[in-house]
């Protein structure tokens, strides 16, 4: 992905780490350039990277809802009680709270394959027969929720994520250290990376930093 982006770097002159009083300057010169909407759309890896992100990993994880009236939710697939009848609906009383698996949905089997446990950005790039009803308000992901409810800065957050992503990309080496073996994931609200036995000392998640090379 490193290469896909920094392919598309616009040419600049200019840098902040290029002028002789930056503490940067011994380093190859790194551009300052801005990248368009145009050239963030034409980044189609980029974009395949960040939706299998958002797929893999929602930071918002559980959506919550409470029924106005009794009502029914109709189930995509028929499914067992425990008494042993088949049902393809479960009644919802009014004032009902129902969780909805947001993560769950982003990793079901059904919806995305028998891959759907693996990290693969390649799925949103070979054209895939549409398995059941979508959901999702954006990419048929339920990241950003769904419905009269949904996300309303879904775009803004997507153009914002791919920008601050090729920046950080195209201008630094990211590297992977020791600790990133006690990574996990808590839910605060949201989901954030934690280190194991760490947990107090709130999101981490640590990586070594370097400049990026420029051939
Ligand atoms: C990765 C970033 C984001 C994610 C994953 C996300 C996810 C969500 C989700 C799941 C909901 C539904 C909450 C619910 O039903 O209880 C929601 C609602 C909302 N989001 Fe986002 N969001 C993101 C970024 C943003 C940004 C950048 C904005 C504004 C610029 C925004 C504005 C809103 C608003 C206003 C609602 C409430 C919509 C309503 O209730 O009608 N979100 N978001």
């Amino acid at each position: 992905m490193e290469a896909h982006i920094r392919s598309r770097r616009p040419p600049s002159s200019t840098s902040p780490f290029s002028s002789s009083s930056s503490p940067y300057s011994s380093q190859s010169p790194v551009s300052c350039a801005e990248f368009t909407v145009t050239d963030l759309e034409n980044m189609p890896y980029t974009q395949a990277v960040l939706k299998e992100i958002l797929r893999f990993h929602p930071v918002v994880f559980h959506n919550y809802r409470q029924a106005g009236r009794d009502d029914v939710i109709p189930l995509s697939k028929p499914i067992k009680t425990k008494s042993g009848k088949v049902i393809g609906e479960i009644p919802i009383a009014k004032g009902t709270r129902v969780v909805l698996a947001i993560a769950a949905y982003n990793r079901d089997p059904d919806v995305w394959g028998e891959d759907s446990h693996t990290f693969n950005p390649d799925r949103w790039l070979t054209p895939r027969s549409k398995r059941g009803s979508s959901v999702g308000v954006y990419s048929n992901l339920l990241t950003f929720s769904g419905g009269l409810r949904s996300c309303l800065g879904w775009r803004f957050a997507l153009y914002e994520m791919q920008a601050f992503l090729v920046e950080l990309v195209s201008n630094f080496e990211f590297a992977i250290t020791e600790d990133i073996k006690k990574l996990r994931r808590e839910p605060c609200i949201v989901m954030v990376p934690v280190l194991e036995g760490n947990v107090e000392k709130g999101a981490q998640l640590p990586l070594k930093i370097s400049l990026a090379r420029r051939d």
